[in-house]
Order: structure tokens, then sequence, then C-alpha cells
């Protein structure tokens, strides 16, 4: 097999930069062997170069747009988070015709329409495995292995800081922020965190695996959304000794003319598919037709699961510009409109079999 090296251009250095770096160093020969593409890190952009003394300095740059444009850079990683520079970087390397790959459901799910427009005006690949549930590999699923299927429905546990945090605070009896500074440590949490605890994280993957089934883009603002900030202790001891987990749930339902999205808290019986989804795993549960349910269950985040995803899509991204041919996102059909229920949500839903969501 003829081998092709590519070059990678890196926007972010953290726990996913890291884990792409860590990820080739481990692999990359074996990925090389096995696909014929040798994937090599060639620039990186950071914010603070003094955090970074360990590479190369040549390669480094607070300057994420030289890194966009340098011609050693064939394709280009996005993985700094936050909505800008991050936005304007993936804009600018699509008008360039770079393959660009991303970890960032924010920029993803807000910017959907117009980043599947440009990428398609410039007939390059785009893609962002990652930005939902890290490695599990539900988005390519659902492009391609579900491509004949009409989507009924999402439901999952999208987030794994919360999970995790609501682990903790019931395994290990701690307080919210306790258990908050712990996936902070451990490289989960956004860098800001709100994200995570408000549901706004589980909100934008929601809204990418629902604009992704149905073609559709749904805006993340429409999303119904609950906080885990006022779970106490207490509550969470008292679903315990009712035999139920209290976990933040994502849920799409696309039946007939009527379509539903919210994040909401949710008190867990032992009968359903959530129940015991703990620490940082997610689960997505589909139901499709026709091929009915289907569950993806795994780690949802963290430097190397995330890691996995971005590679992925890499490898792909690499291939097809061996090949000469790359292989677009597909075209949106439309905005998704939401039923809202406008009435204060209650605190917890209770769901205790998989029908009852
Ligand atoms: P992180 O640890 O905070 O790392 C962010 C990196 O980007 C840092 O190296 C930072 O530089 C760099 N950076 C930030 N702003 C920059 C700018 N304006 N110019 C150049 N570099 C900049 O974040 P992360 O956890 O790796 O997450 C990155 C992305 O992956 C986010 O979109 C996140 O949502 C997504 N993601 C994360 C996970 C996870 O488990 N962590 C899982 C799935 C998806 P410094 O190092 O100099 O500060
Ligand atoms: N902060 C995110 C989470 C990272 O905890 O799920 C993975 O997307």
């Amino acid at each position: 097999m003829k081998m092709t090296e590519i070059g990678i251009g890196l926007l972010g250095y953290g726990t996913v930069g890291k884990g792409i770096h860590d990820l080739l160093e481990a692999n990359g020969e074996e990925i090389a062997q096995r696909r014929g593409v040798r994937l090599s890190i060639r620039r990186i952009a950071v914010r603070d170069l003094s955090k970074h003394n360990s590479i190369d300095s040549s390669s480094l740059t607070i300057d994420a747009m030289e890194v966009i444009n340098d011609p050693d850079c064939q394709l280009i990683a996005e993985v700094m988070g936050g909505e800008e520079p991050a936005y304007s970087c993936i804009s600018r390397a699509l008008e360039l015709k770079k393959p660009t790959a991303t970890a960032n459901k924010l920029v993803v799910a807000k910017h959907w329409p117009a980043l599947i427009a440009l990428a398609r005006k410039n007939e390059v690949g785009f893609r962002y495995e990652a930005a939902v549930c890290a490695g599990i590999p539900i988005l390519s699923s659902l492009e391609v292995g579900l491509a004949g299927n009409h989507i009924d429905s999402i439901t999952g546990i999208l987030n794994g800081t919360t999970n995790f945090i609501l682990t903790r605070m019931r395994d290990s009896n701690l307080e919210f922020e306790e258990a908050l500074d712990e996936a902070k440590e451990l490289g989960y949490a956004e860098a800001d965190p709100s994200s995570d605890v408000d549901g706004w994280d589980a909100a934008y993957k929601l809204s990418i695996l629902a604009s992704l089934g149905t073609g559709l883009w749904l805006d993340p603002e429409l999303i119904r959304r609950k906080s885990i900030r006022q779970i106490s202790n207490s509550t969470i001891l008292a679903a315990s000794a009712l035999g139920c987990q209290i976990k933040l749930a994502a849920r799409f339902s696309n039946i007939e003319d009527s379509q539903t999205a919210n994040v909401e808290t949710v008190f867990v019986f032992p009968s359903h598919s959530l129940f015991g989804v703990d620490g940082t795993e997610n689960i997505v549960q589909l139901e499709a037709n026709p091929i009915g349910k289907l569950q993806f269950r795994g780690s949802g985040a963290g430097a190397g699961t995330t890691a996995s995803g971005v590679v992925s899509d890499l490898i792909q991204l690499a291939l097809d510009l061996k090949s000469g041919h790359q292989r677009l996102p597909n075209p949106i059909l439309g905005e998704l409109s939401i039923h809202r229920n406008t009435s204060e949500p209650a605190a917890f839903a209770v769901v205790s079999s998989d029908d009852s969501g």
C-alpha cells in the first residue's frame, strides 16, 4: 500500500489536544500500516506559550490563523473550545478548502447550517464525531449506518461531567462543588463548567443528534433545559432510598408532526436503560423505523476517548484527501420547529421503563 503522510494543524493543546498527540504516538504507526495514511502533527496553536515548554517551540504559536494558513497543515483539528475564535477558525479553514475536524459541540450546534453550507460550497470535508459522546461513534452511525431509517426518538445521558458529579454525590456523599472540582481536575468539564451543569452541553449534543437524524437544524436555544445545581445530597439519598437514581437526561421525540426536545433531571427506575449508566459513561438510545431500538453506550468524556473520535475523523478526512474525493456533509433541509411546553417543568420527571422515555 502506498503510504501518504498528511500534516495536521492542531488548534488547542489541552485535555483533547494532548490526547490526540498521545493517541498518534501510541497508534500512529499501526494506523499508517492499516490505512496507508500517516498523520503527523506539524503545528499547534495554544493561548499561553509558557504552559507548553515541552513542545518544540518552532511548531507552537499563539496565532491559530498561522496554523490554518500553513501549507504544511493539510488537515485542521479544532480542539480549543468556546465559540470564538473557534468558529472563525473553522470557517476560515473551510474557506481555504482544508478538511476540518472539531470536537466543539457549542460551535457545531449553534452554527450547524452555516458550517455545513460552507463545507458544501467549498467542497471540503467537515467532521465532528467527538462533539457528541466523545469517542462513541454515534454520528457516523446516524449518518451512514442508519441512513435509511426514520428517527422516532433519541434518549440519552449526553454529558459526562454532570453524570460524574451525580454519581460521586451518590456514592461518596460529596457535595456538588467537591464533585465538580474533581470533574474539572480530571479534564471532563468544559472550560466554563456552567455549560455542563446548566444543561447547555447536553442541549448542544441533542441538537446535533436531532439535526443529523432529521436533516433539519434544531436550534439549541429551543431546547428546554434543567440545571443540576439545585440537586442536594438529601434528594439524591431520597432517590436511592426509593431504589432509583437521578440523571440528567436528554430526550428528543419525532413522532409525525410533533417534535419535542428537552434536557431534564429525571428519577430513573432500574427497569430503564439509563439506570446504572454512571460516572462519565454516556448512553444514547435510538428508536428508529424500521430498525427499532438501538443502544450506544461508553465513555463520554476524557482525553483518550475524545481523541478516539477526533482521530477517526482525521483518518477519514486524510483518506478522502489521498483519494482526491472528499465526502461532503449532507445538505440541510430546513429548521425543526419544536413543540415547546411553556409551563414550568417539574423538578424531576419520572422514567420507569423505556417506553416512558
Ligand atoms: P482545554 O483543556 O481547556 O484546552 C483548550 C486548549 O485550547 C488549550 O491548549 C488552550 O491553550 C487552547 N486555546 C484556547 N483558546 C485559544 C485561542 N484563542 N488560541 C489558541 N489556543 C487556544 O479544553 P479541552 O477539554 O481539551 O476541550 C477542547 C474541546 O473539545 C472543547 O470544544 C470541548 O467541548 C471538546 N470536548 C472535550 C472533551 C473532554 O472530555 N475534555 C470531550 C469531548 C469534546 P492553553 O493550553 O495555552 O491554555
Ligand atoms: N464536558 C463534556 C462532558 C465533555 O462532560 O460530557 C465531553 O463532551
